[in-house]
């Protein structure tokens, strides 16, 4: 009997997206579906092309058609990816932000933690599996992208007065460091700090993005509390290294974006171990073991990895060669990746989930 297209629609229905929790079907991923005689094609539409289930999914797909309409088919699977929007851009600053649909604050309650690495890495890992990212660092006291990237331009300005932002390993950039002399910069207050990022943001030409990673200043003071409230934020990502001392802060971080009612989308826990090259299979857990991972567990966030403490991490970032772009992949970039997807997939999870997040007022009496 010739295979028809309700028998495949109905085979599908029964393949659950883990995260989402709801079938295919029902979440309108299936699309372009022909049939010619035993030979099934179709395309599965996922929230984000880094999603760590993908594998997991195809298979799953071509076992529903096989065991469910006929044993013979062949399947062919094409997974493909439309990021959800988060934002209710109506309420952005700009039009510039229109195309934006996700952003992403990556904070620290303590400084020197690794939030700028990561943030780094995050970036060019998701602009690796093929999505369209940027990244702006709002570290006006200390920003270390431009030397992460190692890009030291001053952005160009369009026609329409806007800021140009670089590109770099594929993903936008713009950072205080390149527009404001660093002298300078040590002297300037809270709320012109926070009004240079609220430019930053809305008056540059970010065009369409799937995601729009922040790096935050270290800290939860008030210059943190007003960047993220300039901008309706899809969530945070807070990174800690395993000691108590930056467990604290990270606990506080989470508390902030709490109050401003922004979904803390996991914990990375940076500087988890660290491994002699030449005792690979020792683990030295020179700020303690699993604290990160617990405190996650505690506050009942996702955890979303631990990278170990490697020589090349920190040499890449000073040489403006992320781990991530390296052809041989360390440890630790293999774990920066792995953190990618798994944001990503709090992502989806969160858009599917939630109401798109308002801008937040908070009104000083
Ligand atoms: N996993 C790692 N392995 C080795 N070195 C690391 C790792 N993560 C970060 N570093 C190094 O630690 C230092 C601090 O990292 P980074 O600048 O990313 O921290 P930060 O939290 O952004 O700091 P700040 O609070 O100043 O913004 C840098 O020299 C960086 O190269
Ligand atoms: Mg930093």
């Amino acid at each position: 009997m010739a295979i028809t297209k309700d028998q495949v629609l109905e085979a599908l229905g029964n393949v659950i997206d883990p995260d989402l929790g709801k079938d295919l079907v029902t979440l309108n991923m299936i699309e372009d579906i022909v049939i010619e005689g035993k030979k099934v094609a179709f395309t599965v539409n996922l929230t984000t092309p880094a999603c760590p289930m993908k594998e997991e999914i195809q298979r799953a797909c071509e076992n529903a058609i096989k065991h469910l309409v006929d044993t013979e088919a062949e399947v062919h699977a094409n997974m493909s990816s439309q990021v959800q929007q988060s934002q209710k851009m109506e309420d952005a600053e700009s039009d510039t932000l229109s195309g934006v649909k996700n952003i992403i604050a990556i904070a620290s309650g303590k400084g020197g933690v690794g939030k700028s690495t990561v943030t780094v890495n995050l970036a060019v890992a998701l602009a690796q599996t093929g999505a369209k990212v940027g990244l702006v660092d709002t570290d006006i006291y200390g920003p270390s992208i431009p030397t992460m990237f190692d890009v030291h331009d001053r952005p160009n300005i369009n026609t329409r007065r806007k800021l140009i932002p670089l590109e770099k390993y594929g993903v936008k950039l713009l950072s205080m460091g390149l527009l404001v002399d660093q002298d300078q910069a040590v002297v300037w207050r809270g709320p012109m700090v926070s009004s240079a990022v609220k430019q930053f943001l809305s008056e540059a030409e970010w065009g369409e993005l799937d995601y729009l990673l922040m790096d935050l200043p270290p800290g939860t003071g008030d210059i943190q509390l007003t960047i993220v409230q300039t901008v309706p934020l899809t969530g945070a990502v807070i990174v800690s290294t395993p000691q108590d001392v930056a467990l604290d802060d990270a606990r506080k971080g989470v508390a902030m974006f709490n109050k401003v009612n922004v979904p803390v989308l996991g914990i990375v826990e940076n500087m988890a171990y660290f491994t002699p090259p030449d005792m690979p299979d020792k683990k030295y857990h020179i700020f303690g073991k699993d604290g990160a991972r617990n405190l996650a567990t505690k506050l009942n966030v996702p955890f979303l990895g631990e990278v170990p403490l490697e020589q090349s991490v920190r040499e890449g970032a000073d040489n403006g060669r992320p781990a991530v772009v390296e052809k041989d992949l360390s440890p630790a970039a293999v774990a920066f990746k792995e953190i990618a997807n798994r944001t990503a997939q709090q992502i989806s999870i969160r858009n599917a989930s939630q109401d798109p997040t308002d801008k937040i007022e908070i009104k000083f009496k």
